[in-house]
């Protein structure tokens, strides 16, 4: 088994779990540096780290053209319920749910959280994935914070993948991402939340080099549109 993570720019992601793509933070017409527009997006399920503009820009759209469930926090799924998206699966930080091709579970995030039109968009998440067999982290937007050894030690047999924003001043930038992987231990570590915006630009050769001498991880930067295949490496 095995599944696919393509990084389309910024923090959004489509994963190919063998049972279904999942979303995540569907951000592309606006979005500097998209491999992709929102029209030609298609997807089973999207995941939501929370309401920031760089987040959520696609979202409704593409909510409503593939009547894909949206899994997010309650304040979002009620957003949404005003605009018109019924199919959601509300739920807060700490619980666990069914997804195509496995289970997400919504961590703990630092970080804060407001939708586009100023409504109040709960707290910030990540999300911690065990899908077509692979365990993937995906920190969203937030700030190092200690948990990460609780959300990385545990995952039975060690965390495959982690993606970690690096792109410094809304987000742990890249000395920080280095202490989240030897906290996380992950066999592969993919960036995210970088490069769209000159503030958040970021010599990702130079932190992949890091990443390669400093933790036991493989660093993985990715061009926007290009994908890894992660394989399962254990029964
Ligand atoms: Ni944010
Ligand atoms: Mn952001």
């Amino acid at each position: 088994m095995a599944i696919t993570l393509t990084w389309t720019g910024h923090a959004t992601w489509l994963i190919d779990t063998g049972a279904g793509v999942l979303l995540v933070d569907p951000f592309f017409d606006e979005c500097p540096t998209t491999s992709m527009a929102a029209a030609a997006v298609d997807c089973a399920a999207i995941l939501v780290t929370h309401g920031h503009f760089d987040h959520v820009a696609d979202l409704v759209p593409i909510a409503k053209r593939t009547g894909a469930r949206v899994f997010c926090n309650w304040e979002i799924a009620q957003w949404l319920g005003k605009q018109g998206v019924a199919n959601t699966q509300p739920m807060n930080l700490g619980g666990t749910t069914a997804v195509p091709g496995g289970t997400a579970r919504m961590e703990t995030a630092w970080h804060s959280s407001s939708l586009p039109d100023g409504s109040y968009g709960g707290t910030a998440a990540g999300w911690l994935l065990h899908v077509g067999g692979v365990s993937v982290y995906v920190a969203g937007d937030t700030a190092l914070f200690s948990d990460m050894a609780r959300i990385g030690a545990a995952v039975k047999g060690g965390l495959d993948v982690a993606v970690l924003p690096i792109g410094d001043l809304f987000t742990m930038g890249p000395e920080d991402s280095l202490e989240a992987v030897r906290m996380l231990r992950p066999r592969i570590v993919l960036p995210s939340h970088h490069g769209t915006w000159p503030p958040i630009t970021q010599d990702v050769q130079a932190w992949a080099r890091r990443v390669a001498q400093e933790t036991s991880a493989e660093p993985r930067p990715l061009q926007p549109g290009e994908r890894i295949m992660v394989e399962v490496v254990r029964d």
